[in-house]
């Protein structure tokens, strides 16, 4: 059991979890930016103003991606450092140093595959709407056209949107991440536009002549709490809007029947958003385990939801937890990708797996060596369920794990670490964790 030849390893970060400098060179603020500055929202009432000061220390975190034999590095551009209002004047500075991070990554012989959006929205866009606006959609077409005519020659492989749904519902539906709003079901013209956004952004790569285009979106499989009919409905209904609402759209132009009403779908909208992608990236972490309403808990990986919800949920504790309390279900990547390829057979694009790690804060010895052997477990684990599932047919083109460094886990602040390097946040020094070595080391044992 192996990988197909060409894999691609990498790893995955995004802009305002490791850059800080927010208010360098002409960056416009984010709805990050806002959201942080309201009491009690952050764990630890940090922001990414700092995080890894990566946009100082880009050099040193690409050094750390060469010794560790990556073939590409996936991150983020942050649309208000290149549009600082979302759309118009173009800050030079800002797009100067994706040039410089694009240079450097080229230069160590690593593919870079940026992420046109990781949740960073102009301010100055949500200020007229935000992603409930059917414009915003427009105006992110804009900026992929502006960054794909900079980066367009030495990038080899986009990525239009990071997963829609957190967008939708954590950002618009519960309001536990930025704009913070809290509309529920109103929230779902943001999946709507933020999935047309998508498919404009993809037209404006190809005519750029942008060949390997993706998107990343995060599924878990849905688990049935019983047997019971209610909870067998109550797991369907929450699985379509937690994984196919978004797939279906994208890959089949489809919301699902019952669905296609609910959003502002406007004629043509759906070919845009499905047309043929390169390949789909998949975020995996683990699954979900959902009952009929009031037979579980309101809360789901540490989100808390409102009562009256038609599902509820049930920890999955049978299994080892991470320090984030997400259950380690290393078969789930298996039966993910699976479920997709008999839902989608031809029509499914190859994948890669644009995201899959694990919150582990082990301490770190007199001598300096962090001894993380259940991050370890977590990466061996899901690379033999990725391997099985590669076995069953599946056509997997990559993996890129979360994270490189330990980062700003948006509502968590920096309370939770996924890096393969321990960030320190007093001094900004990067620490290689053992796991570092072991996948340096199953990278250089699977070329
Ligand atoms: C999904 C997101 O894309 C990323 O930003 C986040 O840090 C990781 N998962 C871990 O929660």
């Amino acid at each position: 059991m192996s990988y197909p030849d060409g894999f691609l390893w990498g790893v995955s970060t995004a802009a305002y979890q490791i850059e800080g400098a927010v208010d360098e060179d002409g960056r416009g603020r984010s709805v990050w930016d806002t959201f942080c500055e309201q009491p009690g929202v952050i764990a630890d009432g940090s922001s990414g103003a700092v995080a890894c000061d990566h946009y100082h220390r880009y050099a040193e975190d690409v050094a750390l991606m060469r010794e560790l034999g990556v073939g590409g590095y996936r991150f983020s551009i942050a649309w208000p450092r290149v549009l600082p209002t979302g759309s118009g004047a173009v800050n030079a500075a800002g797009l100067d140093f994706y040039d410089r991070l694009v240079d450097e990554l080229c230069a160590a012989g690593i593919a870079p595959v940026p992420t046109l959006f990781h949740w960073d929205t102009p301010q100055a866009v949500e200020d007229e709407g935000g992603w409930l606006a059917r414009d915003t959609a427009h105006r992110f077409a804009e900026y992929a056209a502006v960054v794909a005519d900079r980066l367009g020659d030495r990038v080899p492989h986009w990525i239009t949107i990071n997963e829609p749904r957190e967008v939708t519902m954590l950002g618009y539906g519960l309001g536990v991440h930025a704009p913070g709003r809290t509309g529920l079901f109103e929230a779902l013209p943001v999946a709507h536009h933020l999935l047309l956004g998508h498919g404009l952004a993809v037209q404006s790569l190809r005519a750029t002549g942008a060949r390997s285009i993706g998107v990343a979106a995060s599924h878990n499989p849905t688990w049935s709490a019983g047997e019971s009919t209610a909870d067998r409905e109550a797991a369907e209904l929450f699985d379509h809007l937690n994984n196919w609402l978004f797939a279906d759209a994208l890959v089949r132009g489809d919301y699902g029947e019952g669905w296609n009403e609910l959003l502002p779908v406007q004629d043509g909208d759906m070919s845009i958003i499905s047309q043929p992608l390169d390949w789909y990236g998949v975020n995996y972490y683990n699954p979900t385990r959902v009952g009929a309403p009031g037979s579980g808990s309101s809360e789901v990986d540490g989100v808390s939801t409102p009562d009256g919800l038609p599902f509820s949920f049930t920890p999955i504790t049978d299994v080892p937890q991470t320090d984030f309390g997400w259950p380690v279900v290393p078969e789930g990547l298996t039966q993910i990708l699976m479920t997709m390829r008999h839902r989608y057979g031809e029509a499914m694009p190859p994948v890669m797996i644009t995201e899959n790690g694990c919150s582990y804060d082990d301490p770190i010895a007199a001598d300096g060596r962090i001894a993380d052997e259940r991050r370890i477990d977590y990466l061996d684990s899901h690379l033999t369920a990725l391997r099985e599932a590669i076995c069953q047919g599946v056509d997997v083109r990559g993996y890129f794990t979360w994270s490189l460094l330990d980062n700003f886990e948006w509502a968590e602040g920096f309370r939770q670490r996924f890096g393969l390097v321990h960030v320190d946040y007093d001094t900004l020094a990067r620490t290689r964790r053992d796991s570092f070595h072991w996948f340096a080391e199953h990278i250089r044992a699977h070329q």
